[in-house]
């Protein structure tokens, strides 16, 4: 957080947001859904491919962002299972844009000590993505910093339908299949996220008001903030002010704040509700 600060111009906008922030509350873990880049590059006049290049710069400010600041994982939604649905040179351009991305940022990632992981039906990828992959994950997997997952031909359903299906092998190579019965937490440890926390914030870009199948499971309690912000347009600032306004968010968990909570104490029989 220091060392974000030090880098920035003191008395400007983002030293002043960056300042504001509270290091002591920052969330554990942040999520992203990029969205925007095709009505990005579409007002240009340009194909909605361009769109997709120009969101790899924005990807490298907010990883940096986030580990600079001291965010323990970040999750980047950069292909749904939903999205083969795109024509087919689309899709295509973004295994390639994919692969630059990871040549070009692999000594960023070292650099900042960031560890790499993909969440999602990865063996579907294109060889040749699926081995660039594969090769950033181990040579950044002895990494101690931020966890960077990167959410390739994910899904929220299909990951809890995963999960499912690998505790039953599981039960079943062990011979308890019988006794099988999940938990909130057994669910959790057989996701592909598994043994991170919770994301605590939720940023959508492009001001869609939907979740679109991501982390289904994980968001239960997370703060959603959407900006109307395309992603190719994300710049720093932008993340500073979502951990910002995050910060001013109150969590309550079902639960009442603590002044609240003790203002109710007794008052069930002063408005006339007997006790039991
Ligand atoms: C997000 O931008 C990137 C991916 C889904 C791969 P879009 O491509 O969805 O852009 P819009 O939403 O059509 O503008
Ligand atoms: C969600 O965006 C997926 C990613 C950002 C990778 P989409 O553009 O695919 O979602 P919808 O279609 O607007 O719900
Ligand atoms: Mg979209």
């Amino acid at each position: 957080m220091r060392d974000l600060l030090e880098d920035l111009k003191p008395g400007g906008q983002e030293w002043r947001t960056a300042e504001a922030i509270d290091p002591a509350r920052l969330p554990a873990h942040i999520a992203i859904i990029m969205d925007g880049n095709g009505r990005w590059a579409r007002m240009r006049g340009l194909p909605r491919v361009a769109g997709h290049k120009a969101g790899i710069e924005p990807v490298r400010v907010a990883v940096e962002t986030c580990a600079r600041l001291g965010i323990e994982s970040l999750t980047l939604y950069a292909f749904s299972v939903e999205n083969w649905k795109r024509p087919r040179a689309e899709v295509e351009t973004l295994w390639r844009l994919l692969r630059i991305y990871l040549k070009l940022e692999m000594p960023r990632l070292m650099r900042h000590n960031i560890r790499l992981g993909a969440i999602g039906r990865v063996e579907s990828l294109p060889p040749e993505a699926r081995r660039e992959l594969a090769l950033v994950i181990d040579q950044t997997a002895g990494n101690k910093g931020m966890r960077l997952n990167l959410a390739i031909n994910y899904g929220g359903r299909a990951e809890i339908v995963d999960a499912v299906n690998r505790a039953i092998a599981a039960a079943r190579s062990d011979g308890t299949l019988d006794q099988l019965q999940f938990t909130e937490q057994s669910v959790s440890a057989h996701l592909y996220t598994a043994g991170q926390p919770d994301p605590d914030l939720l940023i959508r870009t492009s001001g869609e008001m939907r979740i679109s199948n991501f982390l289904l499971w994980q968001i239960a309690y997370a703060e959603l903030y959407v900006t109307e912000t395309l992603w190719p347009d994300f710049k720093r600032l932008d993340l500073l002010n979502a951990v910002l306004e995050y910060q001013k968010r109150d969590r309550r968990f079902g639960g009442l704040t603590k002044a609240a909570s003790e203002e109710e104490e007794n008052v069930a029989e002063t408005i006339g509700v007997p006790s039991a």
